[in-house]
């Protein structure tokens, strides 16, 4: 396949199956999976019956294994990635465009290893529009690593550099962690290097739309 010629949309339908029988990137990133599902666990809605949007969410089964899964819709622009078996809503959206949800009818908007793939303007404007889309009291989860090399990266995700949108928004920040994990060795994943030097950080940023 010649990278340079490959649109990341091109590129993840390709490897959608390879990414299904890895199980993403399965027992290698549990360490990242149960970080996730820790956070996403403090945050949850309080109403059982909201909506989770996953944003970038591909097949994963795992981080949102919390909450009911008719309630949870999978959005990607990958169809592939979107596996037939799914059991969340599949929606087929680019985030880097308006998405097709409705104003305020989210409990929460998250994002698992995607911000590395857009811009820092591309992040403000998904969490614009995350905020438009939450209700009232709903949190943005963004979570990601930095030190991945995936030739696709577009910018290191760095949670801090969100904060003034945040605040321009009105929106309250729940959480700005970047943590280091160790892992003890090397990665290789087939999707781009892991970590560096035995460990990876692992950023979380959180935030609420406020009762106006
Ligand atoms: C590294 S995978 C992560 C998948 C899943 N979130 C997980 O944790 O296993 C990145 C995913 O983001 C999706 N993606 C990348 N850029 C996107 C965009 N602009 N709009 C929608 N999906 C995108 C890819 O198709 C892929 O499924």
């Amino acid at each position: 396949m010649a990278l340079n010629m490959t649109t990341g949309k091109e590129y993840w339908n390709n490897e959608a199956k390879q990414w299904k029988n890895s199980h993403g990137l399965g027992e290698r990133a549990e360490n990242a999976r149960s970080f996730i599902r820790d956070e996403v666990g403090k945050f949850l809605p309080t109403d059982n019956n909201d909506l989770i949007l996953n944003l970038g969410a591909g097949n994963d089964f795992q981080s949102l294994n919390l909450w009911n899964p008719e309630r949870i819709i999978s959005l990607d622009y990958a169809h592939k990635m979107l596996d037939e078996d799914c059991i969340f809503k599949p929606v087929e959206a680019d985030v880097r465009d308006a998405l097709p949800i409705l104003d305020s009818s989210v409990g929460m908007v998250c994002s698992f290893f995607l911000m590395r793939y857009l811009s820092h303007e591309q992040r403000v404007a998904l969490l614009t529009e995350s905020d438009r889309l939450l209700k009232p009291g709903g949190y943005v989860l963004f979570i990601d690593v930095p030190d991945n090399s995936h030739f696709l990266q577009v910018e290191k995700f760095d949670p801090s550099t969100l904060v003034d949108a945040v605040s321009s928004l009105g929106m309250e920040l729940k959480r700005k962690v970047s943590t280091l994990r160790k892992v003890g060795r090397y990665v290789e994943t087939g999707f781009g290097g892991w970590h560096e030097g035995g460990s990876y950080v692992i950023g979380s940023l959180v935030a609420m739309k406020k009762f106006r």
